[in-house]
């Protein structure tokens, strides 16, 4: 038989827990199970559309290069928000509240929880408590997109941002994403998730995300999500799950210094430094295209053309040659 439109709800109830906290308010929350981070961000999407069509969507340049396409098929309009400084690796933070000082009330802003993907660099809890009072201020709909909950500095410290804006803002739309904290990848386990005003709002809200559900996919996939629900409801499970992924949260923190200490040593210079204070699986190293492509051909090494890495691919026992090979290409 078919699991539901909302898929597994004692999944969606652990998911809320999982990201709100423990103690969350749940008679405001509701939660749909949804076909990965992806499938949760469209679901999410379409509820904006029924609630305020042709609204728009602030994103932060750059983003997750899925996040236009997605907010676009469902009808949704873009704008963007200044987010990255190449130069040093660091977030735009005035010129982002600038800019979000010039949206429309019923805007939609979309954050990324932790782990900005592809920059790593993050929000600090000030500017996240900056954010929020900005986003109650003007009437804005704030909207997290978590998909790295427990690889940046832990699993409910990765949440304090979404949390403290939960907090705060009347409504909050978030998506969810097992796929890298389970390792689910495959599986398409993700969570959608409204914050309303009320219960009865949130009911409304829920139906309506539910009929958009059915439109696009109709029922969510069973067990990938059933895994995740036995992991989290099990008190050793869970513990070895915690521990599996503080594990993977560490090893990648310790790639980031040892990288950021070898191009410090292979470039006398702190130009590098933010690799380590970034968090996630991703961050920008601030090469132009020439220079990752003189890499490829050159060095046999290989980043996305915007010099985006990935952390977790880094070589432990060849930081210094593949710093050298960075080094050679600079300016
Ligand atoms: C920022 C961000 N959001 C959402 C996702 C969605 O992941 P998935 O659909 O695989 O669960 C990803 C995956 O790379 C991501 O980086």
């Amino acid at each position: 038989t078919y699991l539901g439109l909302a898929g597994d709800t004692a999944f969606d109830t652990a998911m809320a827990k999982l990201t709100f906290g423990d103690n969350a308010d749940l008679s405001r929350i509701r939660t749909a199970q949804a076909p990965g981070g992806s499938g949760a961000l469209r679901l999410v999407a379409e509820l904006l559309q029924r609630t305020r069509a042709g609204a728009t969507v602030w994103l932060s340049d750059p983003t997750w290069p899925n996040h236009m396409p997605v907010m676009r098929a469902a009808g949704l309009q873009i704008r963007d928000y200044p987010y990255f400084d190449a130069a040093s690796g660091s977030v735009r933070f005035k010129d982002m509240v600038a800019a979000l000082r010039t949206a429309e009330r019923g805007d939609v802003v979309l954050l990324h929880g932790c782990c900005h993907n592809p920059t790593g660099a993050n929000l600090d809890a000030a500017q996240w408590a900056e954010v929020a009072d900005l986003v109650v201020e003007r009437g804005l709909l704030p909207f997290v997109d978590i998909a790295y909950q427990g690889f940046g500095e832990g699993l409910d410290a990765d949440a304090a941002g979404l949390r403290l804006l939960a907090a705060r803002a009347p409504e909050m739309v978030v998506a969810s994403s097992c796929s890298k904290n389970f390792a689910v990848y495959r599986d398409r386990v993700g969570a959608a998730m409204i914050l309303a005003k009320d219960s009865a709002q949130a009911d409304v809200a829920m139906s309506q995300m539910l009929s958009a559900a059915r439109a696009l996919y109709s029922m969510p996939p069973d067990h990938g999500a059933a895994a995740v629900r036995i992991v989290l409801e099990d008190a050793a499970l869970r513990a070895d799950w915690q521990a599996e992924l503080e594990e993977m949260r560490l090893r990648m923190l310790r790639l980031r210094v040892g990288f950021a200490e070898a191009l410090r040593r292979q470039s006398n210079s702190d130009r590098f430094d933010f690799v380590a204070s970034h968090r996630g699986m991703f961050s920008r190293l601030g090469l132009s295209e020439a220079q990752v492509e003189r890499l490829r051909t050159e060095h046999a090494v290989y980043m996305v053309g915007d010099s985006r890495i990935n952390v977790a691919g880094l070589p432990e026992d060849g930081m210094d040659a593949l710093a050298k090979a960075i080094v050679s290409v600079l300016d």
